[in-house]
């Protein structure tokens, strides 16, 4: 079975996929992590995120080892990514990785923006995860302090609704919701209370 969850940042996305992950025994893949290390290649070498040249080359050489970077969440790295993941080259030279991944017996867990439209269409379960912007920025700084890393809500809510707009509006595989998703919104729901809600929904897809 393949699990595709996608959504905005800070839905909850990572949080529920492992859950769902650990839960079923499928091995789980941050497509999100594929983007950033392409962006923390590029920063790392000096070379500008808008570089669709030295972009594309970068997705062609990273590897699952470099998914692991602890300075893949760095907030630079969040809004280089937001550009190169923009760019067709970048998005097709890692469609291969997720599609192998995913396709692996017995089954996996992706989520990203574009599995269940794109990467994963025949996928069994896919599950579209909300919350309202303030609610994933008041999440996302927490998480930042957490790491020690200084953060104020405000910004960080500007930070993902600029997010936002370019992970919708851009030509190749916007963040979209697939007609046969189901929809769920985490802004009142803990961990718990979201990962129940997925179980149930599952339930009902794979008897
Ligand atoms: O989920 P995240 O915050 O780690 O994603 C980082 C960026 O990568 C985000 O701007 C959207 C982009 N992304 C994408 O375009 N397609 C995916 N499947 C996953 C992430």
């Amino acid at each position: 079975m393949i699990i595709a969850i996608d959504g905005p940042a800070a839905a909850g996305k990572g949080t529920l996929a492992r859950r769902l992950a650990t839960h079923f025994g499928y091995p789980h893949l941050d497509t999100g992590a594929l983007y950033r290390a392409v962006a923390r290649r590029l920063l790392d070498a000096g070379q500008d995120p808008t570089d669709a040249e030295a972009a594309v080359a970068a997705a062609r050489a990273v590897t699952a080892a470099e998914l692991q970077s602890p300075r893949l969440r760095d907030e630079e790295v969040s809004r280089a990514t937001s550009v190169v993941s923009a760019i067709p080259g970048v998005r097709a030279a890692l469609l291969q990785f997720q599609r192998r991944f995913a396709t692996t017996p017995p089954g996996a867990v992706l989520d990203g923006r574009d599995i269940g439209t794109v990467v994963c269409p025949d996928a069994e379960v896919k599950l579209f995860l909300e919350a309202a912007p303030e609610e994933r920025a008041r999440r996302r700084a927490k998480e930042l302090r957490d790491r020690g890393v200084p953060a104020i809500d405000a910004r960080v809510l500007q930070d993902i609704q600029e997010r936002d707009a370019r992970d919708s509006g851009r030509s190749t595989a916007p963040l979209s919701r697939a007609a046969d998703a189901y929809v769920l919104d985490t802004t009142q729901l803990d961990p718990d209370a979201a990962f129940a809600a997925a179980l149930a929904y599952i339930a009902t897809r794979a008897p």
